[in-house]
């Protein structure tokens, strides 16, 4: 059934003025400048979070509630790792103790975001400082992950209360990058139920999120008695037939991090078409309106879905034969854009804000998040530094 999704032939990227040496060596400028925007911001966090929608480039302070405070941790581990600085791993080790409060107390864990809460947090410090307790609190939320997991409709469902009529059976393309929290959780425990649950999601996602032409809807709700398809919907994009830009950036990166625990190689080819699709309709400095059907008009751009494809499409690199003709040109695409969002997009020194990335949408319909910055979009733009200055291993 996958394989009457289409396979566009990808086009080649603009080419580039700097060759790929000179660009590493101007990512790792950059990655200094990043390093003291992010010592700068956490003097000025102390232990709160950011919060999920920013003002002005600054992000006002919260408490460890919503889906996005993790980006947040998860660019003190990726700047401990860059520096070594223990400034950023003790605050790192601070917002982990923040997590297991919240999972033991399931406080605003009603959400399939758990995976991005707890793999950011709790699972990268499992695996870099091999913390017990984070392993814990990362166990527990892979419980609470599973509990929204529908066995008839065999998705997991992504908003609200499991027996809320407007959001049961729902299910959503961002999901794929939760995933890995479950699968990690079968590995640790070796009980497949919670990688059992991923896998069925994730064929499912496949199966009825990404459409024929390989562009995917944000939302599509099942059935839950009879666990048949229903209807696909858009929440964040421009129309319920068009196409999301970060959902497909989702898609491209979500997908592949199956292929990556299950071996199933259809979710490589997949994680290739919904990245074909997404670099076909690029504007010419590579950074996304922020949906691709605005592609030819002066819409706003999504800097953080830019970000999410420049590292899924690193991924993508690292798992495809030297043989494919497409490697070197995922390659290229990925360099151009990242060169992209650094030289025009990335913060300015004499800006005070506390966003690293500029011009996001968060959600444009709810007037949230406009042409500014997000946590999302700053937690990649810091992967992809990483990735691109040097080895590194998944926190996902
Ligand atoms: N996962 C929510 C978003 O990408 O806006």
């Amino acid at each position: 059934m996958l394989q009457s999704i289409a396979y566009e032939n990808l086009s080649n990227p603009p080419a580039t003025s700097a060759g790929r040496e000179t660009l590493r060596q101007q990512l790792i400028h950059t990655r200094e400048y990043v390093l003291e925007r992010l010592r700068r911001n956490l003097a000025s966090f102390g232990d709160k979070f950011p919060a999920e929608t920013c003002v002005n480039g600054r992000y006002p302070l919260t408490e460890n509630v919503e889906w996005t405070t993790s980006f947040w941790t998860g660019q003190l581990w990726l700047a401990w790792e860059m520096s070594g600085d223990e400034v950023f791993r003790e605050a790192a080790r601070r917002q982990v103790r923040s997590f297991g409060l919240r999972i033991a107390g399931r406080h605003d864990t009603n959400t399939h975001d758990l995976g991005f809460l707890y793999t950011l947090s709790c699972v990268a410090d499992w695996r870099l400082n091999g913390s017990r307790e984070a392993r814990g609190f990362a166990l527990l939320a892979s419980e609470a992950l599973l509990e929204r997991y529908h066995a008839k409709a065999q998705i997991i469902q992504a908003w609200g209360d499991l027996d809320d009529p407007e959001q049961a059976g729902r299910m959503i393309i961002d999901c794929t990058m939760n995933l890995p929290l479950l699968y990690w959780a079968s590995e640790q425990t070796g009980d497949p139920r919670f990688a059992n649950a991923a896998r069925a999601h994730v064929n499912q996602s496949a199966r009825y999120l990404v459409r024929p032409d390989a562009s995917t809807w944000h939302t599509y709700y099942m059935d839950r008695t009879t666990g048949e398809p229903r209807y696909g919907n858009t929440q964040q994009g421009y129309a319920d037939d068009s196409c999301w830009s970060r959902g497909q950036a989702w898609a491209i990166y979500g997908f592949l991090l199956s292929f990556i625990y299950t071996g199933d190689k259809t979710m490589v080819t997949l994680s290739k078409k919904v990245a074909n699709y997404f670099l076909n309709r690029l504007p010419e400095d590579g950074v996304c309106h922020w949906d691709l059907a605005l592609k030819d008009t002066d819409a706003l751009r999504d800097s953080s879905s830019a970000a999410i494809a420049v590292c899924g499409l690193l991924e993508l690199v690292n798992h495809l034969p030297v043989t494919d003709p497409a490697r070197a040109r995922y390659q290229s695409w990925a360099e151009h854009i990242m060169a992209s969002l650094s030289r025009n997009y990335l913060v300015q020194p004499d800006d005070s804000g506390t966003g690293l990335l500029k011009h996001s949408v968060y959600h444009l319909a709810s007037n949230k998040g406009v042409d500014e910055c997000c946590s999302w979009g700053d937690y990649f733009y810091v992967e992809a530094l990483m990735r691109m200055t040097e080895s590194w291993k998944r926190y996902w």
